[in-house]
């Protein structure tokens, strides 16, 4: 399979390229300044030896995508504003997230995190509402074809203190419903406004 990787950040602004384009591996500086390329795949998670999923290093870097309180799937357990749940925030990994302004498309080893985290009020100062509490886990969605060849991607669950997970056989109950329901590519791009200036038509 043809494979791009993209390096960012530092190179490109050596190169003078400018944050926002993309850079293809080897090529020269004048083909990279000629504009952005391809970009198949982005090589940033990082596996131990069982193909455990190390928990990515520059994770409070990543890209803040929404965010929702008490999001629940099923109608029979209705909301309830005094207690209303977890709160569940989603991130980017920042290099799939360039590429994806770029072509409106998840290279492959695009990364995800959904963390959860409580919900409470009367802390500190604050009388109505509610603040987040501590992470209680977190969930990372991995685009990964050679790993994952019969859905193309799956997840790893983390719980607070963990630095590595492994992904379930698949498919499971959690890719079925992302495949079923997530508008673009089975993800939840109906969902994350930073998102959708970007998707392409029909997404
Ligand atoms: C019934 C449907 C459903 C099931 C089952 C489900 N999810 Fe999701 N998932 C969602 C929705 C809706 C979102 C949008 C964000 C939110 O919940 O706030 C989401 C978002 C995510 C994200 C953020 C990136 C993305 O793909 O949009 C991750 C990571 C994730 N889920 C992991 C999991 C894992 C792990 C499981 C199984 C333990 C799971 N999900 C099961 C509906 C589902």
């Amino acid at each position: 399979m043809k494979r791009w990787t993209m390096m960012a950040g530092a190179a490109l602004l050596v190169a003078g390229v400018g944050a926002i384009g993309v850079w293809q591996k080897n090529a020269s500086a004048a083909a990279a300044l000629a504009g952005p390329v391809l970009v198949e795949s982005v090589e940033v998670a990082r596996f131990g030896d069982t193909g455990d999923l190390r928990r990515p290093a520059n994770i409070d870097e990543w890209v803040f995508l929404g965010a929702s309180l008490g999001m629940g799937y099923n109608a029979q357990v209705p909301f309830d504003p005094d207690t209303p749940g977890n709160f569940q925030t989603v991130l980017m990994e920042p290099t799939a997230y360039n590429v994806f302004k770029e072509t409106g498309t998840f290279p492959d080893g695009t990364m995800f995190a959904l963390y959860f985290h409580g919900s409470r009020t009367n802390v500190s100062i604050n009388t109505s509402g509610f603040v987040m509490d501590e992470e209680l886990a977190l969930e990372i969605h991995l685009k990964d074809k050679d790993r994952f060849p019969e859905t193309g991607f799956n997840f790893f669950f983390f719980g607070p203190d963990d630095k590595h997970a492994s992904a379930p056989a698949l498919p499971n109950d959690c890719t079925n419903c992302h495949i079923k329901h997530g508008a673009t590519d089975s993800v939840f791009t109906q969902f994350y406004p930073a998102l959708r200036p970007y998707l392409r038509a029909g997404d």
